[in-house]
């Protein structure tokens, strides 16, 4: 059960910039930022269920706006934010095709991907859903930024993170000195840290795969799904099957209660040959976040998910995620 420690994510994360005296204060500035953008989107995806209602009278909200899809609401909510937050030269979603600008005059030093909806299919019917966040260092010569700031490994990542939208709303977040969960208290719109310094545990209690998909698996990935059924008392076989649908959920339970989740490739469908995620917004974030708690991503042949340098802002990636002794031993069942 989580306890409420009274320290603040601002506290936090001003604490931690204190242990770096050649800090600017930007990045603390640009995870501020997204933390607001947070908490709009937490309000949104509370009133989820009401929006049909407040929508009847010609559809436009309490602001005046008209009433938009949660996922472009979310989209929109972290471009508007984020274009003249003056932290960022460069950003893109996995909502939009291109690099998204920021306004002139705000170029900042890093770069941001997001995924502004994980989990878009669980929106209308109250299921968890989540943003994640990606923030590399601007590499390009210009002041403006552009893709090849964006395309960098996710082991130079700087900070990553994710907001689920749960039970409760918590945010989980690192920048390569642990990871540490914020709940948001509603009543006041502050996210105090619940969960300090995470450590995902060493072997899986749980694994997380879309099974409807087996009769497209290449022959490996079949054995070791049927492998973790297997009946072993001494390792805890077999595993119990937990799968949301929401990467962002799975991924959470996954960290907190020790899992594995999988999205691998499709042999004969040709419409996912390379999996379904995508390695900028959602495979390489998550990937630093499970190295930082201890755990283990890589890709269904066997790659370090941080080691990919990734060719375009929308590629896409199979994903093994989770703890650590079970990612090794897929990587034994998929590779050997
Ligand atoms: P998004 O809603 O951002 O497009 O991502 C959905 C993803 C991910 O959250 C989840 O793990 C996966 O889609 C589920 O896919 P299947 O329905 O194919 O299992
Ligand atoms: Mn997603
Ligand atoms: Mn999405």
């Amino acid at each position: 059960m989580a306890k409420r420690s009274g320290i603040t994510i601002s506290r936090q994360i001003m604490d931690s910039q204190r242990l770096h005296p050649e800090a600017t204060g930007d990045l603390t500035g640009l995870l501020s930022e997204l933390i607001v953008a947070a908490k709009i989107i937490s309000a949104e995806v509370n009133m989820a269920g009401l929006a049909d209602i407040l929508g009847q009278s010609g559809s436009t909200n309490i602001q005046g706006e008209v009433v938009q899809k949660l996922d472009e609401f979310a989209n929109a909510t972290i471009k508007r934010r984020m274009e003249q937050c003056g932290y960022i030269c460069i950003m893109a979603s996995e909502e939009d095709d291109g690099v998204i600008p920021v306004l002139e005059g705000y170029e900042g030093k890093y770069a941001l991907a997001f995924d502004p909806l994980d989990g878009s299919s669980n929106i209308d019917v109250n299921v968890s859903i989540g943003t994640i966040f990606s923030i590399h260092r601007k590499r390009s010569a210009g002041a403006s930024g552009d893709e090849s700031d964006l395309l960098q490994k996710g082991a130079d990542q700087v900070a990553a993170g994710y907001i689920i939208y749960g039970s409760s709303t918590m945010l989980v977040y690192t920048t390569g000195e642990g990871v540490h969960g914020f709940t948001l208290d509603p009543s006041v719109g502050e996210f105090f840290l619940s969960h300090p310094d995470i450590r995902i545990p060493e072997r899986a209690r749980y694994y997380s795969v879309n099974e409807a998909y087996t009769n497209y698996w290449f022959e490996p990935t079949r054995r070791y799904i049927d492998y973790l059924k297997e009946i072993d008392p001494d390792s805890g076989r077999p595993y119990s099957l937990r799968y949301i649908g929401s990467l962002v959920a799975d991924f959470h339970r996954n960290l907190i209660s020790g899992g594995i989740f999988l999205y691998p490739r499709d042999s004969k469908s040709t419409d996912k040959p390379d999996g379904k995620l995508r390695l900028l917004y959602e495979a390489a974030p998550m990937a630093m976040i499970v190295r930082e708690a201890g755990g283990l991503a890589i890709t269904d042949d066997g790659r370090d998910i941080l080691e990919i340098e990734p060719a375009g802002l929308h590629q896409r990636v199979p994903l093994i995620i989770g703890s650590r002794a079970d990612v090794e031993t897929a990587r034994r069942f998929l590779t050997g």
